[in-house]
């Protein structure tokens, strides 16, 4: 009787666990993590090598019904697919002509995010697409071989566009990637993993739309999304398996482990690779950043990539709450063999010296309560919470003018919450967080940096132009930011 009632306990805890798992708020250490079933297998986006296409790609930007469950389709939009879009492979030193058609009935722009393309080939808001156009674009690979993305960039409708899930990934590839024993077998060894969190409703995704609270907060939804893929498993040769993870969510900000803490090798950050592997237990990612990892899989024991979501608190590292899901479960075929390693060595990197910075510029990300934006007597004008310096975003206004060449430092703080601060059109090393170097495994080539308590300041060098008819952006990357206006536009010429 005893065991029985003891099972009974046990039994109406598990199920109480995955009740409380719908709310960050009822989380607490000893919590265990979400344990759906991993029984769909990862879909894999399909890789277009531009090597293959004769440097000659054509996507159509679509609407769509995708089934992220068996039978049940959901309202989406894509790259010429129902949901996301196909992985791009981009070689250094090669032009790739790329012709986008608007068909989903409204206008956006595609931006490349990661490229260093000039400011007329980046996708940003003045790039526009009007619906059914076609933006032809010939993109000048001159950087070294990284984890990019490609998504809309409409100012004020990112977000909706990115929701319904228009991203991609475009990889690039140069001299010393190829020639690195790591593992490039695409979907195979080497994966990418686009990590999104959505709300469905019976099994249905539910569209885009932000109350007051998600415009704040920034829109963060219960069922993380791997590749369109929800509970996801892979089967993987036996050795190294490289992951390239790119956090897709419009808001969230994931701490990814595995479990047992086992630890795993950061190789690259988002332009390009790390000078060597760093080995790590923990990895934080903020909306648009990527980064790449290698996992040893020599035993042939099944893996469980997990992911902390993080909530929105100020002093979240102090916190014991935790709320903990899984999003990639890794199951090994040992009838085959991997043939990827994990080289010593990956990359030389040249800081740029701090003396040669012309300027250190500074910018302070805003948010405003929604009581005092009330009190403007205009609650609806987002425009005026969310701010840079002071000033949201107006495409008719330059923000900052950069000399084409110049190396400059940027000094980026904010006043409430933390968020990803993005720069289009170049990558930069983090100089210090509050006067200290960053881990080495953040020593890496970035564009999008999680901006916290204190200061983060930002080394760069700018090496294409942009006019004031075609600027770069820096931006907060929670897109509800982005549109309310936490965004600047800048020229370099
Ligand atoms: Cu990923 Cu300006 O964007
Ligand atoms: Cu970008
Ligand atoms: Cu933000």
């Amino acid at each position: 009787m005893k065991k029985i009632l003891i099972l009974i306990v046990i039994l109406l805890s598990l199920g109480a666990t995955g009740i409380w798992l719908l709310e960050d708020d009822d989380f607490t250490a000893s919590t265990p993590f979400n344990t759906h079933e991993a029984e769909n297998e990862l879909a894999v986006p399909t890789l277009i090598d531009s090597r293959e296409f004769d440097h000659d790609i054509e996507l159509t930007i679509q609407n769509a019904e995708h089934e992220f469950y068996d039978g049940i389709s959901s309202e989406t939009m894509g790259f010429s697919q129902s949901y996301l879009g196909p992985t791009i492979k981009l070689y250094d030193n090669e032009n790739t002509r790329i012709r986008f058609t608007n068909e989903i009935g409204e206008e956006t722009t595609i931006h490349g995010h990661g490229l260093h393309v000039p400011g007329n080939l980046d996708g940003g808001p003045q790039n526009s697409i009007g619906d059914g156009e076609t933006w032809d674009v010939t993109l000048p690979i001159q950087q070294q071989a990284s984890t990019n993305w490609y998504h809309p960039h409409l100012h004020g409708n990112t977000a909706a566009q990115v929701h319904a899930g228009l991203a991609g990934m475009y990889i690039i590839e140069d001299e010393n990637s190829l020639s690195l024993p790591l593992p490039k077998s695409y979907g195979v060894d080497d994966i990418p993993l686009i990590i999104q969190d959505r709300n469905f409703t019976d099994g249905v995704m539910e569209k885009y739309s932000v109350d007051e609270d998600e415009m704040m907060d920034g829109k963060r939804e219960d069922t993380l999304v791997i590749n369109g893929t929800i509970d996801p498993y892979i089967e993987v040769p036996q050795g190294w398996i490289r992951l390239r993870l790119l956090n897709g969510s419009n808001a969230r900000f994931y701490d990814f482990h595995l479990a047992d803490n086992e630890p795993f090798y950061k190789i690259a950050t988002e332009g390009g690779f790390l000078e060597e592997p760093v080995e790590i237990t923990s990895m934080l990612m903020v909306p648009g950043e990527r980064n790449e990892v290698m996992i040893d899989l020599s035993d042939g024991n099944t893996r469980e990539l997990l992911a902390e979501l993080l909530p929105v608190d100020d002093d979240r590292f102090g916190s014991n709450k935790k709320h903990i899901e899984q999003v990639l479960e890794i199951r090994v075929d040992q009838s085959i063999q991997g043939e990827g390693e994990l080289p010593e060595q990956l990359n030389t990197i040249i800081p740029w010296d701090e003396d040669d910075a012309v300027v250190i510029r500074e910018f302070e990300l805003e948010m405003e309560e929604m009581e005092e934006s009330m009190s403007h007597g205009d609650m609806m004008d987002m425009h005026s919470m969310f701010s840079i310096n002071g000033k949201a975003m107006d495409m008719s206004r330059i923000d900052e003018e950069v000399n084409l060449g110049d190396i400059e430092i940027w000094r980026i703080t904010r006043d409430e919450m933390d968020h990803p601060f993005h720069m289009h059109g170049v990558s930069f090393l983090i100089l210090s967080e509050n006067g200290r170097p960053p881990a080495p495994e953040d020593q890496g080539w970035k564009d999008t940096v999680l901006v916290g308590y204190g200061w983060t300041e930002l080394i760069m060098k700018f090496e294409h132009e942009a006019t004031e008819e075609y600027p770069y952006m820096y931006h907060c990357h929670i897109l509800e930011h982005e549109d309310g206006g936490m965004m600047g536009q800048f020229t370099v010429q």
